[in-house]
């Protein structure tokens, strides 16, 4: 923060404008304005109403229990199956693609991403060389305790488990159990799950 053109509103404006395509910032901005409206609307009517206004804006949602909260950017590459239970406060970040598959059931406070700052250049602000982007999987039968930070890329392998307070930084097989910083395995579960997953699954 030692360099002054960080604090200029003209350099920051420039800079927005040139890291995020200007079409998909307005209709984020249009996205935000109308979701806003329904973000903390408490369930269950304003889980209807989120689903809505994400699906008008290109979210692929089937029925789903949205909880109050929830901050959603790019809805236009969100995917979620059907009868997930997303918890309260969570946070979509889908520039780079997020499919969330069937009976997923996520705490409250998670954090899914799919796209990071680049920073290889210690002489230019960060925020002005741009994003890389790689798509997160969340697959069927999911859980993913409460304030996890799953990050860009990762696919968490169909009926595993995601301990409390996680960060999940590189993929997990199906069936696992990760906790911690970094997120590591704890075991298996055990019996798995049946083959198919009643209700059907697909991601
Ligand atoms: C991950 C979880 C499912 C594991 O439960 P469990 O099988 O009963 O695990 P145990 O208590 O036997 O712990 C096994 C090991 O994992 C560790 N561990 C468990 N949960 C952990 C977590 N969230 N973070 C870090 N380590 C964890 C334990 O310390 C223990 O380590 P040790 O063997 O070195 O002593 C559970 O701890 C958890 O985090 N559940 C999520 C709860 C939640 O967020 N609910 C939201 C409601 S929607």
């Amino acid at each position: 923060m030692t360099d002054a053109t960080f604090r200029k509103d003209s350099d920051r404006d420039s800079t927005l404008l040139s890291t995020v395509p200007l079409a998909a910032y307005v209709l984020q901005g249009l996205f935000h304005n109308l979701y806003g409206i329904v973000k903390f609307i408490p369930s269950p009517i304003g889980d209807f109403l989120r689903l809505g206004v994400m699906r008008l804006f290109g979210a692929r949602v089937k029925f789903s229990w949205i909880r109050d909260g929830l901050t959603v950017y790019y809805p236009w590459r969100l995917e979620i199956g059907r009868n997930c239970w997303i918890n309260e406060y969570c946070h979509f970040n889908a520039y780079g693609g997020i499919k969330i598959g069937n009976h997923v059931l996520m705490g409250h406070r998670v954090s899914v991403m799919s796209d990071d700052h680049v920073w290889e250049d210690a002489d230019k602000p960060i925020l002005t060389q741009g994003r890389v982007a790689a798509e997160t999987v969340i697959e069927d039968d999911v859980f993913i305790g409460a304030n996890v930070f799953i990050g860009k890329g990762v696919r968490i392998g169909r009926g595993s488990i995601v301990g409390a307070g996680s960060v999940v930084i590189k993929s997990v097989e199906p069936n696992s159990i990760v906790a911690g910083n970094p997120a590591k395995l704890i075991r298996y579960r055990n019996p798995p799950p049946s083959l198919p997953l009643k209700g059907g699954g697909d991601v």
